[in-house]
């Protein structure tokens, strides 16, 4: 999915809206679309667009004029997004911004799609959050959202990010650091969402600033996270006037940080009655996306019930019930409840806009197993043996072995509950730990996998090509580490 202002446009279903509404785009266009988006801002000459568009006849400037003139009006208008280089060809680039005093209290960029970006109320479940976070904003002006994928990490960045432009009076922008990778640096992604004029350099980024209040939301970091750091940390310490809220599965780890583990969503005990039921934040999404999904569930009490054993199999996860919800809306909820893990983790999401990172389960935890090093992965298909809570000795023990002491072991563990793929609780003084279900049905099936003698590689359900950029880049572990810009 690639997002321009209010437009989004998707290349695999080669669909486009504009503000969520679609919008029709001849072929040809889109075509052209195509190639001005892969070449990321780079130029596609009048040659590329006749080889690839029409490749077996020759046409006249003024076909490609057309075309390009529907997508000059689509993306912005003359100011927009596609500039002619004369006589060359056209790039795509983000327009520059006007000068900034009038602009306070707007969010600038794309928001992705949420709750209420789809017309719907608002986040279930999520008023303490929103409150705490709200709280560690005031204390300090960087906060991570941490957690596994599809926790709901990005839909509360975007409430909070409402709320910081209304109440704060900030200039929020957003800078989706999944949409751009692999091929756009970190610093680049920055400039173009404050729409930095001149080439990706910090002191663009410090200039586009100036001294206004600014909020800048970096979204899906996990993968770029060293690279995040040394920027924020750049940027931070010659503009104070700047907050930075950055959503990730690992946090940034930099000074001044205040980290906020998004919580799944409240699941009802397996005693709880009807009321109780319908008070959790889970089963309130669920019922929610039902409805949205133009199938309300009926509110009797084994329907319910029903409901509330589905919300806690998948430990209260937004994204495993938004998939699960959608699944049951068209096949019934006793269908979805009796579905093996490996089916669940395989439902296809059915909303066209998601990334596809989200397009499955399966696909969302993949992402985070990649981002993984190789003892933490070993450390982690040894523990998805152990089934709900475990302690640090019995798992140390179970993972333990010749080649891998307690300490490498310990190590792993760490790193795990870092990158949101164990769970712990207890809060600091953590007691027990765990992995999600979803997390050890995948590990298990990822075993079964490769015990059946596939590769190492397609055992792996959707690594995507933004995961080499990620095993290329070196995570910073700490800010001494900080390479020097
Ligand atoms: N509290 C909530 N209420 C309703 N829908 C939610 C809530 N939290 C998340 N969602 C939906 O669940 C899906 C996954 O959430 P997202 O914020 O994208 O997760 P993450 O950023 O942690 O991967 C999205 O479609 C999102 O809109
Ligand atoms: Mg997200």
């Amino acid at each position: 999915m690639y997002r321009f202002d209010q437009v989004t446009v998707c290349l695999d279903s080669r669909e486009v809206w504009v503000d969520g509404d679609p919008h029709r785009l001849s072929t040809r266009a889109f075509d052209i679309l195509e190639l001005l988006i892969h070449a990321d801002g780079g130029l596609v000459t009048k040659h590329d667009i006749m080889r690839v568009v029409w490749p077996h006849t020759v046409v006249g400037d003024n076909n490609i004029q057309v075309h390009i003139s529907a997508l000059r009006k689509l993306l912005g208008g003359k100011q927009g997004w596609i500039k002619t280089c004369a006589g060359r060809g056209y790039r795509l680039v983000r327009p520059a911004a006007e000068p900034s005093p009038q602009r306070s209290g707007r969010i600038h960029t794309f928001v992705p799609a949420t709750p209420a970006w789809r017309g719907q109320p608002s986040l279930s479940g999520r008023e303490e959050a929103i409150a705490d976070i709200r709280a560690l904003l005031a204390e300090g002006a960087v906060v991570t959202l941490a957690g596994p994928g599809g926790i709901g990490k990005t839909a509360v960045a975007c409430e909070i990010s409402r709320y910081a432009v209304s109440d704060l009076d900030v200039e929020a922008y957003f800078v989706d650091l999944a949409a751009h990778c692999p091929t756009v640096s970190v610093m680049q992604a920055t400039a173009w969402a404050l729409g930095a004029a001149g080439p990706a350099r910090l002191e663009e980024i410090l200039r586009a600033v100036g001294e206004r209040k600014v909020m800048l939301i970096f979204d899906s970091c996990e993968h770029v996270i060293g690279e995040l750091a040394v920027l924020c940390l750049s940027i931070r310490a010659r503009k104070p006037n700047v907050a930075v809220l950055a959503t990730s599965r690992e946090p940034l780890c930099i000074p001044d940080e205040r980290i906020y583990r998004v919580p799944a969503l409240n699941v009802p005990a397996p005693d709880a009655s009807n009321a109780e039921i319908l008070m959790a934040g889970a089963v309130q999404m669920f019922l929610r996306t039902g409805e949205a999904m133009g199938s309300a569930f009926p509110l009797d009490s084994t329907t319910l019930h029903r409901i509330a054993a589905l919300c806690r199999r998948l430990d209260g996860i937004p994204l495993a019930l938004e998939l699960a919800a959608s699944r049951a809306a068209s096949i019934g909820i006793d269908a979805v409840l009796s579905d093996a893990d490996d089916l669940l983790l395989s439902i296809r999401n059915r909303l066209r806009y998601v990334t596809r990172r989200h397009s499955t389960l399966e696909a969302s935890i993949d992402w985070s197993y990649q981002l993984l090093d190789e003892a933490e992965r070993i450390v982690l298909s040894r523990l998805a043996r152990l089934d709900g809570w475990f302690e640090l000795a019995s798992a140390c023990e179970l993972a333990a072995c010749e080649s891998f002491d307690i300490k490498a072991v310990r190590d792993s563990i760490a790193g795990l509950v870092s990158k949101s793929m164990i769970m712990t609780r207890g809060g600091t003084a953590s007691e027990a730990w765990s992995l999600l279900g979803m997390v050890r049905a995948f590990m298990l099936r990822y075993a079964a996998r490769i015990d059946a003698g596939e590769s190492l590689e397609s055992a792996s359900a959707a690594a995507e090509p933004i995961l080499a950029h990620a095993r290329s880049a070196q995570p910073m572990r700490s800010h001494t580490n900080a390479p020097a810009l």
